[in-house]
């Protein structure tokens, strides 16, 4: 069965409400005609709704960076699960490393955010990765394994048709160092053997697993060809259409 193709963009904290839908006008001008493949874009929370207002309709899924476990309540600061799809989100990134590093994200917060998200009928899109200490120790099989496991704890076979996951090692994010193709391909076989395990070889073969950590229009191409590549996770490159369309369109 051929898996599902991904190509997302996380904006992280950047542009201006204008900048953010002319960026995204920019790439569903040069969408119309990708056949099969999926496109998701994550723009900051205050622009989730006028975005994905844009997209309705079209060949792009709208996501949001982050959200709270809780359904309501006294969370200053906070956005629930409803309000993001209330802003008409499909997706919602969890665990990205910068939650996990800069704030603080703990493996079982990933869970409770997974969770939440199937109560409110948003597809996880759930990133797992290594820090550079951990690869040069030996120990990226072991992490992605306590990852992967702890935010699928109570995750059932069916709900696993909606989850994709995205490997992005800590160490390739933003620094321009990019996994090379070998490397990323062995971490997608690792994580789809620990699914397999849970889940049964029907899931794992059919599982999403995006390879995220400075792709660019000039690396897209060695890592897409790679068998268990299905996608992509973009930051960076994700903040100009046409490099963004660049990895969209790669051969
Ligand atoms: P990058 O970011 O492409 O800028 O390395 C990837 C990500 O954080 O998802």
């Amino acid at each position: 069965m051929p898996r599902r193709e991904i190509f997302a963009g996380n904006w992280k904290m950047y542009k201006t409400l204008h900048e953010a839908l002319d960026l995204v006008k920019g790439v569903l001008a040069g969408t119309s005609d990708i056949g099969g493949r999926e496109v998701v874009v994550f723009p900051p929370s205050p622009w989730a709704k006028p975005v994905a207002d844009l997209c309705r309709g079209t060949k792009i899924s709208v996501g949001a960076q982050n959200m709270y476990f809780e359904r309501e309540g006294a969370f200053t600061g906070e956005v629930s699960p409803l309000m993001v799809r209330d802003a008409g989100c499909r997706f919602i990134l969890v665990g990205h490393s910068e939650r996990r590093h800069v704030f603080g994200e703990t493996d079982d917060n990933v869970n409770k955010k997974v969770a939440a998200a199937f109560q409110n009928d948003i597809e996880p899109m759930i990133c797992v990765g290594e820090l550079l200490e951990e690869r040069e120790r030996g120990l990226t099989g072991a992490v992605l394994k306590r990852q992967v496991e702890k935010a699928l704890d109570g995750v059932s076979g069916d709900q696993m048709k909606k989850v994709v996951i995205a490997y992005e090692p800590v160490w390739a994010i933003g620094t321009g160092k990019v996994a090379t193709p070998e490397m990323a391909d062995e971490a997608h076989r690792h994580i789809r053997r620990i699914v397999k395990d849970r889940y049964g070889a029907g899931t794992a073969a059919a599982l999403p697993v995006l390879y995220g950590g400075s792709v660019k229009p000039d690396n897209i191409a060695g890592l897409y060809a790679m068998e268990n590549i299905d996608g992509v996770l973009v930051g960076g490159a994700s903040l100009k259409a046409d490099s963004f369309l660049d990895i969209i369109r790669v051969k």
